[in-house]
C-alpha cells in the first residue's frame, strides 16, 4: 500500500529538503510523485539539461526510504520552448491562442512540442533507469484536463492524416460522414478541417470523429513517452494519472497501455452525496484493466482552490474517503501534494504539510492515516477480486455521440443518468463494475445499458449473448439509435437490441428538461406504474413502444401525458435470461424503483445486509470495508478480524464519519 503525495521540491530552498523526508517519515509515506511541473528546472534551455539538484533530492529520498514514482514532467513546457517555437501552442475553436503563464499550454498533435518532450523524456529516462529509488514513472500529468480539445494548425494537419488513415479513402470520408448534405462534399483530405468555429450545426460525423482523434492525439503522446522511457531500459511500472468519467480522453482505450491504474478525484465536501460519485468513479477505474492495481494518485487533505466555495473536509472525511478508494480496490493512496506552496495560484490547496505547520489538523490526519495504512496486512489483490455481479455499461463514443447537438432531446447528460443508476444500487449496498457492452460476458447477472445510443455490432452480439447465456439486461432508452459513424442503420430504431427485447420504437418522445425555465410550455414527466409498487417519474424522453413479440409482457406503463397506457417497462425472458426495455429517464426515485424491481427479480445481493443508507459498503475479496459518510453514528454485525487492529470482531460502530475495514471469515 503506497501513502504519499505529488513532492515540489523545487519550490523551496534545498535546505527545507531534509526535514521533508524526516516529516514524511513522520506521515509513513513510502512515496512521492516528483517532478511533475519541474520542465523549466530541469532543462534551462534547448539543449541544456540540469539533473544536479533532481539527483540530490532522489538520493535524499531514497536514503530516507521514500519510493520515487518519477515524472516526465511534460505538462507544462518552459517559457523559452513556446518563445522559441509558438507554433506548438494549442488554439480553441475559434482560433484564440491559449498562451503561456499557466500550464498545458501544448498542442498535442504538435512535432515541435513532441520532439521537444521527448528530448526530455529520454534525457530522464537514461539517467533515472536504473536508480534504484525510482519505482514508477508518471508520464505527463492529467493529459487534457484544462483543454478539452485543440484546434491549431498543426491539429488540423494531424486530423488529416489520421483521418486518411481512418478512411483509407476521401470517398470513404464523404460516405461516413454523409458529405452530400448541406453541400459538404470534400474532394481531397487536405479541404478537411477541425470543427472550428462555424455558422451553424456542424457535421456530427466530424464531431465524433475529432473525438476520437483529440483522444488519440494524447494516447500518442503518452505512448511516445513510454517508449523513450523503455527505449531507456527502464523496467518500472508506467502509468499516467486519469481524472475518472473524464470525457476528452476514452481511458477504456488508454487502460490497456497502462501498467499500473492511477486516478486523482476531488469529491467536494459541500456535497453531502459526493461520496457515491466519488465510489462510482473508484468502481470506474477499478474496472478500466481489473488485472492491474489501481493508485488513488491524488486527492486533497483539505480544501482545494478551484471550486467558487472551496469547504474544508469534515473531521475524519479525508481518511473515510481513503477508505472507501482502498475499499473499492485501491494499493495506494496519495495526495496533491506534499508541502502546500507559498506562491503561485494553488496556494490556497491544502496538502500533507499545511503551511500553518503540524499543530493542525490535517497534519494530524494525514499522520494517523499513515498509521493505520502500515497497519493494514497484505490485501485481497486490488482490483482483481470480482467481486460484481452487477456491470453498469458506461461508453466513451457513445457519450460523445449521444451529447451531440440536434438530437430530439438536447439536454441529454450521459455521465448525469449513469450516474443516477449508479445510485441507486450503491444505496442497495450493491457492488458494480462499470465497463463497456463488450465485457458484459465477464460473469455479472445484471446489465444496465441507459443511452446507448451509439451501439456497435459487436456490442448489440455481446448483449445479445450475454441475455441468451442467462444474464438480464436493462436498455434503453435512446439505445441503439445509431452505428459507430453516428448514422442510422436501416430498418429504424433498435434494430438490433429491438428484436431481443420484443418492441419496435416508433418515436423518441422528447418532453420538456426538468431544468428548463418555469413556465416554458409543453410536457415535462411522465409518470409511469407498474405492479407490486415499482412507480417513477420519467423525464426527457418518453418514448413510442409497441411491443412485438407474444412473450414481451409490460412491466409498467406511463400513467400520464401523451403516452398515457403505453409501455413504460416492458420484460422478455429469452434464452436463459431476461432483456428489459425502458422507455423513458426516470427520476431519482423513479430510478430506484426500477432498480429495486431488477434487484429482486435477479436475486443480486448486497455486499452486506441491514445496512443505512449512508453507510457504504464495499467488498473485495474477503475485505469487508465500510464507511459512514457523515449520518448518524450506526453499528454493523460482521465477524471477522479488524484489519487495523488484528483484533477480532462481530460487531463494528461506526461514528458518524468514520470507517472500518473487516477480513471476514
Ligand atoms: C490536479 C493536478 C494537480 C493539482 C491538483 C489540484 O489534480 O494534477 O497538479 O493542480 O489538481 O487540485
Amino acid at each position: 500500500m503506497h501513502y504519499g503525495a505529488d513532492y515540489n521540491p523545487e519550490q523551496w530552498p534545498e535546505e527545507i529538503w531534509s526535514d521533508d523526508v524526516a516529516r514524511m517519515r513522520e506521515a509513513g509515506v513510502t512515496m512521492v510523485s516528483l517532478g511533475i511541473f519541474s520542465w523549466s528546472r530541469i532543462q534551462p534551455r534547448e539543449g541544456a539539461f540540469d539533473f544536479g539538484w533532481l539527483d540530490r533530492v532522489i538520493d535524499l529520498l531514497h536514503e530516507g526510504g521514500i519510493a520515487v514514482d518519477l515524472a516526465t514532467a511534460t505538462a507544462s513546457p518552459p517559457p523559452w520552448a513556446t518563445a522559441q517555437y509558438p507554433e506548438m501552442l494549442p488554439q480553441d475553436e475559434a482560433g484564440a491562442t491559449y498562451w503561456p503563464g499557466s500550464r498545458q499550454q501544448f498542442a498535442p498533435s504538435s512535432p515541435v512540442y513532441r520532439r521537444l518532450a521527448g528530448e526530455l523524456v529520454t534525457a530522464l529516462a537514461e539517467r533515472y533507469a536504473n536508480h534504484p529509488g525510482v519505482v514508477m514513472w508518471h508520464v505527463n500529468n492529467e493529459y487534457g484536463c484544462h483543454l478539452d480539445a485543440d484546434y491549431s494548425d498543426a491539429a488540423r494537419d494531424a486530423f488529416r492524416r489520421w483521418l486518411a488513415d481512418r478512411y483509407g479513402s476521401i470517398e470513404a470520408l464523404n460516405e461516413a460522414w454523409g458529405t452530400y448534405f448541406w453541400s459538404q462534399r470534400y474532394q481531397s483530405f487536405d479541404e478537411v478541417f477541425p470543427p472550428r468555429k462555424a455558422p451553424y450545426s456542424r457535421n456530427p460525423g466530424q464531431e465524433l470523429d475529432f473525438r476520437r482523434f483529440t483522444s488519440d492525439m494524447l494516447l500518442e503522446c503518452y505512448l511516445m513517452e513510454r517508449e523513450l522511457i523503455r527505449a531507456a531500459g527502464a523496467t518500472q511500472p508506467i502509468t499516467t494519472n486519469f481524472m475518472g468519467a473524464f470525457k476528452p480522453a476514452n481511458y477504456a482505450e488508454w487502460a490497456e497501455h497502462m501498467d499500473v491504474i492511477s486516478d486523482d478525484a476531488y469529491p467536494d465536501p459541500n456535497d453531502p452525496e459526493s461520496f457515491r460519485a466519488a465510489a462510482f468513479q473508484r468502481d470506474l477505474v477499478r474496472s478500466l484493466k481489473p488485472e492491474v492495481p489501481w493508485i488513488l494518485m491524488e486527492q486533497s487533505t483539505n480544501a482545494l482552490n478551484w471550486r467558487p466555495a472551496n469547504a474544508p473536509k469534515a473531521p475524519g472525511q479525508m481518511a473515510a474517503l481513503s477508505a472507501q478508494a482502498i475499499g473499492r480496490g485501491a494499493d495506494g493512496i496519495l495526495f496533491f501534494q506534499w508541502r502546500q506552496s507559498r506562491a503561485g495560484s494553488e496556494k490556497f490547496h491544502s496538502a500533507m504539510l499545511p503551511h500553518a505547520g503540524t499543530e493542525t489538523r490535517t497534519w494530524r490526519e494525514a499522520v494517523a492515516l499513515g498509521a493505520d495504512l502500515a497497519a493494514l496486512p497484505e490485501l485481497p489483490a486490488g482490483a482483481a477480486t470480482r467481486d460484481a455481479r452487477v456491470a453498469l455499461v458506461f461508453d466513451w463514443e457513445n457519450w460523445w455521440a449521444v451529447e451531440a447537438s440536434d438530437h430530439p432531446q438536447n439536454s441529454l447528460d450521459y455521465l448525469a443518468v449513469i450516474q443516477r443508476w449508479y445510485r441507486a444500487l450503491h444505496r442497495r449496498h450493491v457492488q458494480v463494475d462499470i465497463v463497456p457492452a463488450s465485457r458484459v460476458g465477464e460473469g455479472y447477472a445484471l446489465a444496465i445499458a441507459p443511452l446507448l445510443y451509439l451501439l456497435r455490432e459487436t456490442d448489440a452480439t455481446a448483449l445479445t449473448s450475454f441475455v441468451e447465456d442467462g444474464g438480464h439486461l436493462l436498455a434503453g432508452p435512446f439505445t441503439d439509435v445509431v452505428d459507430e459513424i453516428d448514422r442510422f442503420r436501416d430498418g429504424g430504431f433498435a434494430t438490433q437490441l429491438g428484436p431481443l427485447c420484443g418492441i419496435r420504437i416508433e418515436d423518441f418522445g422528447a418532453l420538456v428538461a426538468p431544468s428548463a425555465p418555469a413556465g416554458e410550455p409543453g410536457e415535462r414527466e411522465a409518470t409511469f406504474a407498474g405492479d407490486e409498487g415499482l412507480a417513477g417519474v420519467g423525464t426527457l424522453l418518453a418514448e413510442e413502444v409497441h411491443v412485438v413479440a407474444d412473450d414481451t409482457r409490460i412491466e409498467a406503463s406511463f400513467t400520464a401525458g401523451r403516452r398515457t397506457g403505453d409501455p413504460a417497462l416492458t420484460v422478455r425472458e429469452t434464452g436463459a435470461g431476461s432483456a428489459r426495455y425502458l422507455a423513458t429517464i426516470p427520476d431519482e426515485a423513479g430510478t430506484q424503483a426500477v432498480v429495486d424491481r431488477l434487484l429482486a427479480a435477479t436475486g443480486v445481493e448486497p455486499v452486506a445486509a441491514g445496512l443505512p443508507d449512508h453507510v457504504e459498503a464495499a467488498r473485495r475479496g474477503r475485505l469487508l470495508t465500510l464507511v459512514n459518510h457523515g449520518g448518524p453514528a450506526a453499528s454493523v454485525d460482521v465477524s471477522g478480524t479488524d484489519a487495523v487492529t488484528g483484533e477480532r470482531v462481530d460487531r463494528v460502530e461506526l461514528a458518524a464519519v468514520d470507517w472500518a475495514m473487516v477480513l471476514t471469515d
